[in-house]
C-alpha cells in the first residue's frame, strides 16, 4: 500500500486479516491493507462468520461492476446486508431496495423523478443557505466536532425540506435515523444489534425499535398527503405511475424509513471525510478557492470516492455459477465491497491519493451501473459540492485539534467525531 502518511488515520496501516463480518472491522478506519491483499490474492474470497453461513467477498473493481450489473445471477431479494434473515423477517422489513426487476423497476419509477438531478437542483440555494449558516456558526464556536455541527445537520435538514417535514422535527428525525442505521454503535442506540437480544424487533427495519416511531410519523405524513397538503416530493411519490400503480401504505412507511436511514449518514460521512481531508491536506482547500462549478462537481465526486461511506451491499446467487475459479452455489451470499473497488489501483490511478481534478473517475460509491444505483445520488453530490464550495469561500484554515473516532459498523464507514478548529477567511 502506498504510504501517503496522513491517509493512515483513515485506515488501518497493516493487514490484520480483519474479519469483515465483524461490526468492529471498521472502527479503527477501513482495513484497506486487508482488502488490498484480497484483491491481489483472492479477489473472490470465501469468508466465514461466527454467526452466519458465510459469504463470498468480491473486492476488485471490475468484478464488482460486472456482478452488480448481472441482475439475473445476483438478487437483492433475500437481503442486502450480510446478516441472514428468515423469510418472515425479510418480508416484514423489505423495501424496494430488497426487490429485483421488474418489481423493483415499477417502484423505482414511482420515486425517480422526485430525486432527479433537475428536481434536487431546485434546492441548491436552500442547501447553500443552511451550509453557510452551519459553517459561520462553527467558526464562531472555535473548536467543534465537525461531524456533529456540520456533517450531521445538513443532510437531514435538507431531506426534511425535500420531503416536507417541519424544521422543528428534524433533530428528532436525525436521532431516530441514527438509531436505525447505526444499530451496532452504543453511542446511537441502546439496542446494539450484535450485543443485546433484539429478537423482539426482528420484524422491524434494522431490528430497531426506532422504526415504531418512524412508522407512526409516516402514517401522519400519509394523512397530510391525503388531506391535500403539500408534502414536497412525497406528494410526487404518491402519484400513480403511467401504468396506474400507486404505492401502498406499507410500502410508503418502509420507503420513509429507508429514506431516513439512507439519506442520513451516508452524506454526513462524506462531508466528515471531506473536512478531515481538508484539515490534513491544507493544499486541497487552497485548490478549491475560486474553482468553477464544473471543477467543484469533480472534486465532490472524488471526496465521495475517498469517503466510500457504504462499504458494501449484499446479493444472493440465484443459480450455481463459476467465477474467477470459484464455485458459487445457488443461495450463497455474495458481498460487493464498493469501498474496496474504490481503492483498486487497476481501475483508479493512485487510489490512496485525493485528486480533486480526477477525470475520469470510475468510482462506485453509489453502486453505479447496477439496477439499485443510489436514488439520492444527485442530492448527495450537490450537498458535498456546496459544502466544499462554502468552506473554500468562508474558511482560511481547518485544523484537526484532537483524535477522531469511527462509527462501530461494518456497513457504514464514517468518522463519527471530528474535533477541528475552523478559522475565518
Ligand atoms: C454520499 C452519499 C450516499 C452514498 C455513498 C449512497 C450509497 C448508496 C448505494 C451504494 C446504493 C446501492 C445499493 C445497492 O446496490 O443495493 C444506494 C441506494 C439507495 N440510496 Fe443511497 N447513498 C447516498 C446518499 C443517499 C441519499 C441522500 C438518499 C436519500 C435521499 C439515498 C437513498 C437511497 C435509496 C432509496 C437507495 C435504494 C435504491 C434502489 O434500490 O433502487 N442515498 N445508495
Amino acid at each position: 500500500m502506498t504510504d501517503s502518511s496522513w491517509a493512515y488515520p483513515f485506515s488501518r496501516s497493516t493487514d490484520e486479516h480483519v474479519d469483515l463480518s465483524s461490526q468492529d472491522a471498521f472502527n479503527q478506519g477501513a482495513p484497506f491493507a486487508t482488502f488490498e491483499r484480497m484483491r491481489r490474492e483472492d479477489p473472490v474470497a470465501w469468508c466465514t462468520e461466527d454467526e452466519g453461513r458465510g459469504f463470498w467477498s468480491i473486492t476488485r473493481h471490475q468484478d464488482i461492476v460486472r456482478l452488480n450489473r448481472d441482475r439475473n445471477t445476483l438478487s437483492s431479494a433475500q437481503g442486502i446486508r450480510i446478516e441472514d434473515q428468515s423469510p418472515e423477517e425479510y418480508e416484514a422489513r423489505k423495501t424496494f431496495q430488497e426487490t429485483d426487476p421488474p418489481e423493483h423497476t415499477h417502484f423505482r419509477m414511482l420515486v425517480n423523478d422526485a430525486f432527479s438531478r433537475k428536481s434536487v437542483g431546485r434546492f441548491e440555494e436552500r442547501i447553500r443557505e443552511i451550509t453557510a449558516e452551519l459553517i459561520d456558526r462553527s467558526i464562531q464556536m472555535v473548536d467543534i466536532d465537525a461531524t456533529y455541527e456540520i456533517a450531521r445537520q445538513l443532510p437531514m435538514r435538507m431531506l426534511a425540506q425535500i420531503i416536507g417535514i417541519p424544521e422543528a422535527d428534524t433533530s428528532w428525525l436525525v436521532d431516530n435515523g441514527d438509531a436505525l442505521i447505526s444499530n451496532a454503535d452504543p453511542d446511537y442506540t441502546d439496542f446494539v444489534v450484535d450485543k443485546v437480544d433484539t429478537e423482539e424487533y426482528r420484524l422491524l427495519p434494522f431490528r430497531s425499535p426506532a422504526a415504531v416511531e418512524l412508522f407512526d410519523y409516516a402514517n401522519g405524513l400519509l394523512k397530510r398527503i391525503r388531506a391535500g397538503e403539500d408534502v414536497g416530493v412525497l406528494n410526487l411519490v404518491m402519484q400513480p405511475t403511467r401504468e396506474g400503480k400507486v404505492m401502498s401504505d406499507g410500502e410508503f412507511r418502509n420507503f420513509f424509513c429507508l429514506l431516513v436511514a439512507a439519506g442520513n449518514d451516508t452524506t454526513r460521512f462524506s462531508i466528515a471525510a471531506s473536512i478531515h481531508a481538508l484539515a490534513n491536506q491544507p493544499e486541497l482547500l487552497e485548490s478549491l478557492r475560486g474553482a468553477s462549478t464544473e471543477q467543484l462537481v469533480t472534486a465532490a465526486d472524488e471526496m465521495i470516492r475517498w469517503a466510500s461511506p457504504t462499504t458494501h451491499f449484499r446479493r444472493t446467487a440465484t443459480r450455481d455459477f463459476d467465477y474467477a475459479g470459484k464455485q458459487v452455489r445457488k443461495g450463497d451470499k455474495v458481498v460487493l465491497w464498493f469501498l474496496s473497488g474504490n481503492r483498486d489501483e487497476t481501475a483508479i490511478d493512485s487510489p490512496y491519493e485525493i485528486k480533486l481534478d480526477r477525470k475520469p473517475n470510475p468510482f462506485i460509491s453509489f453502486g453505479q451501473g447496477g439496477p439499485h444505483v443510489c436514488l439520492g445520488m444527485y442530492l448527495a453530490r450537490l450537498e458535498v459540492r456546496i459544502v466544499l464550495e462554502e468552506l473554500a469561500r468562508r474558511v482560511a484554515r481547518v485544523e484537526q485539534v484532537a483524535d477522531h473516532s469511527y462509527l462501530r459498523s461494518n456497513f457504514i464507514l464514517g468518522i463519527k467525531r471530528l474535533p477541528v478548529r475552523l478559522t475565518a477567511r
